[in-house]
């Protein structure tokens, strides 16, 4: 399989054409499109920038994909729920985002499948891997290196190791998948738990690992959350294994994948 990816700086999927010129100079099988404003705070700031990115360039992208016959896949988000649902959410149940970033990906996702049906959305929560910006990705060189390691609690949710996100997105799309499909490892995790069995699995690997004490502590007591985001939003992942005939692995799995990733 060759890949050609792109770096935001090398294309800018909101320039006007982007889409069309794109499709015919690289003639691809497949386009996945994981670019995103991914910042919740960013995207309450810079609304405009948030809707472009979000909603109306992946419409855009569904469209020329379709008129090119490409298969054309979208990432989507746990954060177009509130969290308040008891159960892990399903793939239709209807949004109901607490932020603009929420706003915009389930519009976002609705616009993608109305410009082109057989487009197909795969929704993550919570993903870590290797060069990754999120908390989680961060997390083994924070454990090793500090001893004292705060986090937000009070929040339940579903993740997925980058590795297993692109297992998961490359077989669904191979299967010819289309709709919405949800794409996180099994079982569901609070940021505590998962800090606490990384912590568990390096101290078995290593011995040496700084970090004595994992403390939760609210939302709005951590640096940079500003925005909410929703309590409990696990996804239900039984229609993609059914869809897939094999069991997605559980996170724990995927966390143990990561950490012999990065050398831990
Ligand atoms: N990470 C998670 O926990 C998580 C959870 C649920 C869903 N998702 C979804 O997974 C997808 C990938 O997320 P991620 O975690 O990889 O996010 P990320 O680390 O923030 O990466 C997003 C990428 O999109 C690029 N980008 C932003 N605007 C762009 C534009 N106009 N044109 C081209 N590229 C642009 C960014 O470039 P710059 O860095 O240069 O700005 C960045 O490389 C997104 O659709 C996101 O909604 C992620």
């Amino acid at each position: 399989m060759e890949v050609t990816a792109f770096t935001r700086q090398e294309l800018d999927i909101t320039q006007s054409d982007a889409a069309r010129e794109t499709l015919a100079k690289v003639k691809p099988e497949l386009v996945i499109n994981a670019a995103s404003v991914t910042s919740l705070e960013t995207c309450e700031e810079n609304p405009a920038l948030s809707r472009k990115v979000n909603c109306e360039a992946p419409e855009e992208w569904a469209k020329e994909c379709g008129r090119a016959g490409v298969r054309f896949v979208h990432l989507g988000t746990d954060y177009i729920f509130d969290g308040k649902k008891s159960s892990a959410y399903l793939p239709n149940d209807p949004p109901s985002p607490l932020s603009r970033y929420g706003r915009d990906k389930a519009e976002g996702e609705k616009k993608v499948l109305r410009a082109n049906p057989h487009a197909l959305i795969v929704r993550l929560a919570w993903v870590f891997g290797h060069g990754g910006k999120t908390f989680m990705s961060k997390l083994p060189a924070i454990l090793a290196e500090k001893e004292v390691v705060e986090l937000a609690g009070g929040r339940t949710g579903s993740c997925t190791y980058a590795g297993e996100a692109a297992r998961i997105i490359l077989d669904l799309a191979e299967k010819k998948a289309e709709g919405i499909y949800h794409g996180v490892q099994s079982g569901t995790t609070t940021w505590k738990d998962f800090a606490e069995e990384a912590l568990r699995m390096m101290r078995a690997k290593h011995g040496k690992v700084a970090c004595r004490e994992v403390r939760e502590l609210p939302q709005d007591k951590i640096a940079g959350l500003k925005v909410p985001r929703p309590a409990h939003s696990p996804l239900d992942i039984k229609a993609t294994e059914k869809f897939l005939g094999r069991k997605i692995p559980s996170w724990e799995e995927g966390l143990g994948a990561y950490l012999k990733e990065i050398g831990w």
